[in-house]
């Protein structure tokens, strides 16, 4: 990293711990200080947001931890056959605690191959995505995830989409940089560090995949967006390199 972006980094870094971590201190402060004077609703109320402010810190922390990783060469991914639909079933449900609100639909095709990646990683990829699908779309509105592939074909794809605010043209480099949110009301509403898409296109590319998006306007207010993520299937070669070593 050159010193302009590590300098960069860290100023960005700060500014995003101080800020949650000024709430936290604030409301802690207003409470010890108005205690006998607060009813119990504002006492919940507060600690609600003392809660949120430091989910909102962790998970600062692990994607930071991932950002740290992912430069360094020393990450080993363990690679072996994995099947989709198990991953997609778990992330989908996690989600769902969260956004009780949304529907998701899942549709594998029945000849999705298996893929060859790192399972975890695997996982915190379709988590990042799910997640930013719920995230930036409505409530009630449907999230589907569906899956294509063929027999013998090299990658087997993965779609998200959502009905929700969308991202325009310009943007669809942008949104896989290092902290880039896009800068639009709705966005400023819920909270996030902009770096989910630069560690999921990171780790996509590492495991020998792509990744893209397209998102088009459907009405006034609503846009459908697809992300797609492409991964090397388990192809009959890797079950024969396997044979070979039996
Ligand atoms: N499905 C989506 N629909 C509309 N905008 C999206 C969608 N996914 C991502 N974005 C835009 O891309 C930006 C970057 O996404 P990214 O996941 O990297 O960061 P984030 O969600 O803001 O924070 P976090 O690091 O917690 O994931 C978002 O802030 C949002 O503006
Ligand atoms: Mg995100």
């Amino acid at each position: 990293m050159s010193e302009q972006s590590y300098e960069d980094f860290i100023s960005t870094v700060s500014h995003e711990l101080r800020t949650p971590l000024t709430s936290i201190r604030g409301f802690s402060q207003t409470m010890l200080a108005s205690w006998d004077k607060l009813d119990d609703e504002s006492k919940k109320k507060f600690l609600k947001i003392i809660e949120e402010q430091s989910n909102r810190l962790i998970s600062l922390v692990e994607n930071m931890l991932s950002v740290t990783k992912l430069q360094s060469s020393k990450e080993n991914l363990v690679y072996r056959e994995v099947d989709i639909k198990p991953v997609i079933n778990t992330v989908v449900q996690i989600v769902k605690n969260q956004y009780p609100n949304h529907k998701f639909e899942i549709n594998m095709h029945p000849q999705t191959p298996e893929i060859f990646v790192d399972r975890d990683k695997f996982q915190q990829v379709m988590m990042n995505l799910i997640e930013n699908a719920a995230k930036y779309s409505y409530d009630n509105s449907t999230i589907k995830i569906e899956s294509c592939g063929c027999d013998n074909c090299e990658f087997a794809s993965i779609k998200i989409t959502d009905e929700g605010i969308g991202i325009p043209e310009n943007d669809y480099e942008t949104i896989f940089q290092k902290f880039s949110r896009i800068d639009n009301p709705l966005t400023r509403k819920v909270q996030g560090s902009g770096l989910g898409l630069y560690i999921t296109k990171n780790i996509v590319e590492k495991m020998n995949g792509k990744i893209s998006v397209v998102s088009k306007q459907i009405n006034n207010e609503k846009f459908e967006t697809t992300f797609e993520v492409k991964l090397p299937s388990y192809s009959v070669e890797h079950q024969a390199e396997e044979k070979c070593r039996q």
